[in-house]
C-alpha cells in the first residue's frame, strides 16, 4: 500500500483529555443534499472503466521510460511463465502516471475496497514529487507492453540517509507469479546503488501486502491505525460542547486559519511546528525530521501538485506571538466527500492547554462552511500515540480497516536481480 507515514498525526498533548461530550456538526448542517450529490459524482466517476473490477489485458500501448536506463529482469529467474520487463519510468510522462494509476486502482478496490483512493492528479503528485520531494526512481514492470506492476522507491536526502522507502503494487490479475519478488529483488538492487542498506514498505494487517512483507523476510515495525469520522453522525451541537472546555483551557491563546497556501508570515514559524513532531512516536533508529524556513517553502511550493484544497489553522500564543500548535486538512476536488487529516502538532512548550482539540474542532468549523460536499475525515496515527488517539475519540472517530504494519528489510538480505540495474 501507498505509504501513510507523511500523513501520520503525532505530537501532541501529553495532558490533553478526551473532552466531556461529543457534538456534530449541527451547526455546519444542510450537508445531506450536496452530500448525495457528491456521492453520485464519485459514483459516476468510478464507473468509469478504469474504477472497474480488475481483468487481465488493461493498459495498452508501451509506455515511455526514463531516458537511457533500461533493465530486464529475466523471466526464468523470477519464475514467471511469461516474459517480465522492468524499466525505468520518468514518473512526470502522463502516461506513466496513467499506467501506475490503473494498476493502483484495480489494487485498491482488491486490497482497501471502502478508499479513500488517490484521484489520478493527487497520484500524479504523489508519484511524481511525494509528501517531500526526495529523489526518486519509478520503474514498471511489464508484459508484452501491458503495465502488470510498479514500483517507487524514495531516497530521503535529509535524514535517514541509509533508508529508501519502497511502494510497490502487482495488479491482482498478475499476482502470485513472481512479479512483486522480481521487483522487490530490483529495488533492493537500486536501493544499494543509491548506498542505502533499509528498505522500508507498509501494508495493511490481513492484506498480500503482509504476508509479502513476511514472506520476503522482513521485521515488522511502527503500527498505524487510520481512523474516520462520519460527519454525518455527529449529533448537533456536539463540536460547541467540545469547543466550550477547551477554549477554556486554552485562555491566552488565539486561532488563526486559511484556505489555500501557506501565508508567508507563517513560513518561518512553521519550521518550529513541523519540529515539534519530532517527539511523537517513530520507529527505533529512524532520525526525526529536521525543518526549517527553506525546507517548509520547499515542502509549500510541492503542494499545488497534488491539486488540493489544503486548510490550516494555528494557535498563536498572545503574549510571545509564538505559534503553539497546528493542524492541516486537505480535501481533493475530484473526492470531495474524503477530507485527509494532516498533521497535527503543539510544540512541546505550550502542550496541556487543550489545543489539539482546539484546533481539530475550528477546522471541522472551518471546513463545514468551506467542503461542503465532506462526509468524512480521514487520520492516521501511530497505535501508541495516546493523546492523539484520546483527541481523535472524543471528536468520534472510529477505526477503518485493519492496521497497517510497517515492515523493514535489509536490502542486503534481498537476493539480487541480474541486469544492468541489479
Ligand atoms: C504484495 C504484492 C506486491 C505481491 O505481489 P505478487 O506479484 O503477487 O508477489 P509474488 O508472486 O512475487 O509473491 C512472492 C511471495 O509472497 C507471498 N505472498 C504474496 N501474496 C500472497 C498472498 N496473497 N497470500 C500469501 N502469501 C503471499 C508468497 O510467499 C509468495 O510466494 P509464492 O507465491 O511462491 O507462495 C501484491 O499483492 C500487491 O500489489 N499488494 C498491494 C500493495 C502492497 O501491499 N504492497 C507491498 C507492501 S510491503
Amino acid at each position: 500500500m501507498i505509504s501513510a507515514a507523511s500523513l501520520t498525526e503525532g505530537g501532541d498533548l501529553p495532558d490533553e483529555r478526551p473532552a466531556d461530550t461529543p457534538t456534530p456538526r449541527g451547526e455546519g448542517a444542510g450537508l445531506s443534499a450536496p452530500a448525495a450529490a457528491a456521492k453520485e459524482e464519485q459514483l459516476t466517476r468510478h464507473r468509469d472503466p478504469r474504477y472497474q473490477p480488475a481483468r487481465f489485458g488493461w493498459g495498452r500501448g508501451r509506455y515511455p521510460v526514463g531516458a537511457g536506463r533500461y533493465s530486464v529482469a529475466p523471466a526464468a529467474e523470477a519464475g514467471l511463465a511469461v516474459r517480465m520487463h522492468i524499466e525505468q519510468a520518468d514518473p512526470a510522462d502522463t502516461r506513466n502516471v496513467r499506467a501506475c494509476h490503473e494498476v493502483y486502482l484495480a489494487a485498491q478496490r482488491v486490497d482497501e475496497p471502502g478508499g479513500p483512493w488517490f484521484t489520478d492528479r493527487a497520484f500524479g503528485g504523489w508519484l511524481a514529487v511525494g509528501w517531500g520531494g526526495d529523489p526518486r526512481e519509478v520503474w514498471l514492470a511489464t508484459e508484452d507492453g501491458s503495465v502488470t506492476g510498479w514500483y517507487r522507491l524514495e531516497l530521503p536526502a535529509r535524514e535517514n540517509l541509509d533508508h529508501a522507502n519502497l511502494d510497490l503494487t502487482v495488479h491482482p490479475a498478475a499476482r502470485r507469479r513472481g512479479t512483486g519478488l522480481a521487483l522487490l529483488r530490483h529495488a533492493a538492487g537500486r536501493a544499494a546503488a543509491n548506498g542505502r542498506t533499509m528498505l522500508n514498505g507498509a501494508a495493511r494487517d490481513g492484506t498480500p501486502g503482509e504476508a509479502f512483507a513476511h514472506a520476503a523476510g522482513a521485521e515488522p515495525g511502527l503500527v498505524d491505525v487510520q481512523r474516520v469520522l462520519d460527519l454525518g453522525t455527529l449529533e448537533k451541537g456536539k463540536l460547541a460542547r467540545l469547543r466550550g472546555p477547551a477554549e477554556r483551557s486554552a485562555a491566552g491563546y488565539s486561532l488563526v486559519s486559511w484556505a489555500g497556501p501557506l501565508p508567508g508570515e507563517f513560513t518561518e514559524p512553521m519550521a518550529a511546528l513541523y519540529n515539534a513532531m519530532s517527539d511523537a512516536p517513530r520507529e527505533p533508529g529512524f532520525a526525526p525530521e529536521v525543518w526549517d524556513a527553506r525546507r517548509v517553502r520547499e515542502f509549500v511550493g510541492l503542494r499545488p501538485r497534488f491539486g488540493m484544497h489544503d486548510y490550516g489553522v494555528v494557535a498563536r500564543h498572545d503574549d510571545t506571538g509564538e505559534l503553539a500548535g497546528l493542524t492541516e486538512v486537505s480535501v481533493d476536488p475530484d473526492d470531495p466527500g474524503w477530507g485527509h487529516q494532516l498533521i497535527t502538532t503543539v510544540s512541546r512548550e505550550h502542550r496541556g492547554h487543550r489545543l489539539g482539540l482546539l484546533l481539530k474542532v475550528a477546522m471541522m468549523e472551518l471546513l463545514a462552511t468551506t467542503e461542503p460536499r465532506l462526509e468524512r475525515i480521514s487520520t492516521w496515527n501511530v497505535a501508541s500515540n495516546a493523546h492523539m488517539v484520546a483527541v481523535n475519540d472524543a471528536l468520534g472517530y472510529v477505526r477503518y480497516g485493519t492496521p497497517v504494519t510497517w515492515a523493514h528489510l535489509k536490502v542486503a538480505a534481498v537476493p539480487r536481480s541480474a541486469g544492468p540495474a541489479g
